[in-house]
């Protein structure tokens, strides 16, 4: 589900980006399984921070990123650096329906994507399809107790508005990441707030 307007404050915003570059990024590239990913798709790219992240802390030859709206699309065009052209592309592309080839990347990014989406268990078969065996899922998710604030049509949705089919506990989405064929391998946990890990594709 595209951003509102709140929401499009709080991402494409320096505080956004340095969060994401400091602290979100490293913490993932400490809990990754594997040497190397040289191949990787990020869903939900919003202005095109986190695949600058991926070329440079996880060390990717080339990202795919995507996001499903075209504003934000232009942004990360509009934001890409030179030295990272060569690198990165990105895409318009609905994360529930990618359109991409199935075993293709050595890893997917979520960088707040799953949630938004009108129905996530559809979005972590997709990611599943396209990994590699053996390849690996990065996500940072906030958990239902925290987004149910925000479900569309709720007082705070005029900050932030989120679909009820993106809302899930940590038991349902380790779950169903399982049902889609990714083993969580690391995790970090904020309460019932907001999760922070690596599953690999078995
Ligand atoms: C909370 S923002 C996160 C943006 C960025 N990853 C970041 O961390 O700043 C969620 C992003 O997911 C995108 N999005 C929402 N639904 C989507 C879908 N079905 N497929 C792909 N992207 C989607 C939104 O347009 C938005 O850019």
């Amino acid at each position: 589900m595209k951003l509102n307007l709140g929401e499009r404050f709080i991402v494409n915003n320096p505080l956004r980006a340095f969060i994401q570059r400091r602290i979100e990024g490293p913490m993932l590239k400490r809990m990754a399984g594997l040497e190397s990913y040289p191949l990787c798709l990020e869903i939900g790219c919003g202005g095109g921070v986190g695949a600058e992240i991926i070329v440079e802390q996880f060390g990717a030859q080339s990202v795919v990123a995507t996001d499903v709206d075209t504003e934000q699309i232009e942004r990360a065009k509009k934001n890409l650096k030179s030295k990272f052209k060569d690198k990165i592309k990105f895409r318009i592309a609905d994360a529930m329906a990618l359109d991409e080839p199935d075993n293709k990347f050595d890893a997917v990014f979520s960088f707040g994507v799953i949630h938004h989406m009108e129905d996530w268990r559809k979005a972590i078969k997709e990611i599943s399809r396209v990994l590699k065996t053996g390849g690996e899922l990065f996500f940072e998710e906030p958990l239902k107790n925290f987004t149910s604030f925000f479900i569309k049509g709720s007082l705070f949705s005029r900050i932030a508005s989120h679909p009820e089919g993106g809302m899930f506990s940590y038991d349902e989405f380790r779950n169903g990441l399982k049902d889609a064929g990714i083993d969580i391998i690391n995790l970090k946990r904020l309460g019932n707030i907001a999760i922070f890990g690596v599953g690999r594709k078995t």
